[in-house]
C-alpha cells in the first residue's frame, strides 16, 4: 500500500520523503525501501513511539523539513486526483494551510467540513451528526509555521493531537485554503470495505 502515496508525492514533485511509523513497523518499512533510489526518490524515517496522533507524528518531520513547506500524506489514502495543481496554487497563495474534501456517504468517520456558504468554518473530527457529506481526506498541505502550531496544541478527549485541531487553527486564522477532489478517494483505515475498494481501484489502473 505504501507504494502508491509514495508514487503520488513523486507526481508533486516531492524527491524527499520522510516516512513515520510505529515502533512495530519501521523495519519493515526500511527493509521494503531502502534509501528510495529505486523510485529516484531519497527516503528519510522517524518512528512515532506511540499512538499519540497524527499531529504528533507531524511533529517528527521538523528537523527534516528545515525551512521548506511541506505536503503530508496518510500512507492509507488513495488518491486518484492529480494534486500538482492545487500544490502549485497553495505554494503561490498566502495561505498558511490547505485541506483536500471529497464528497462520501459516511462521514461520521472522517473529520468533516462546516461551511458558511463556501467558506469552511470549522473541521469536525468524526461527528456524530455531521453538518456536510464533505470529508478532509488525509493530504495536507503546510507553512513550516505548522510546527509551532502543534508545539501549542492540547491532546484531545481521546489523547491525540489531533490533525483537524491543527487545521481548525488555520481556519480560525483565515489562513486555510482548500480543493475539493473529483476523482476516487479511498481511506484503506477507515474499513475492510475500504480496503477492498481501494485495491480494486488499483488493481483496474491501467
Ligand atoms: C484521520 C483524520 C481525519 C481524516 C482521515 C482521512 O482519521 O483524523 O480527519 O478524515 O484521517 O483518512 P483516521 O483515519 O486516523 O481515523
Amino acid at each position: 500500500m505504501i507504494y502508491y502515496p509514495l508514487m503520488k508525492m513523486k507526481e508533486i514533485g516531492m524527491k524527499s520523503v520522510l516516512i513515520v511509523s510505529g515502533k512495530g513497523h519501521a523495519g519493515h518499512f526500511l527493509e521494503l525501501l531502502g534509501s528510495g533510489s529505486e523510485f529516484g526518490m531519497s527516503i528519510s524515517y522517524e518512528v512515532q513511539e506511540e499512538a499519540g496522533g497524527i499531529a504528533q507524528a507531524l511533529a517528527l518531520a521538523e528537523d527534516f523539513c528545515a525551512d521548506e513547506d511541506l505536503a503530508v500524506m496518510l500512507a492509507d489514502n488513495i488518491f486518484e486526483d492529480h494534486l500538482a495543481s492545487s500544490v502549485k496554487y497553495f505554494e503561490d497563495s498566502s495561505d498558511d494551510a490547505h485541506v483536500f474534501l471529497t464528497h462520501v456517504k459516511n462521514p461520521s468517520s472522517y473529520g468533516v467540513a462546516v461551511f458558511d456558504e463556501e467558506k469552511i468554518i470549522d473541521i469536525e473530527e468524526k461527528p456524530k451528526n455531521p453538518q456536510s457529506n464533505f470529508a478532509v481526506t488525509g493530504f495536507y498541505l503546510y507553512k513550516k509555521n505548522v510546527f509551532d502550531v502543534i508545539r501549542n496544541l492540547k491532546p484531545s478527549a481521546r489523547g491525540e493531537l489531533e490533525i483537524s485541531d491543527v487545521n481548525n487553527y488555520y481556519i480560525k486564522a483565515g489562513k486555510m485554503g482548500h480543493t475539493t477532489l473529483t476523482g476516487f478517494w479511498g481511506d484503506c483505515g477507515e474499513s475492510f470495505d475500504s480496503l477492498m475498494e481501494a485495491s480494486k481501484f488499483i488493481q483496474n489502473l491501467k
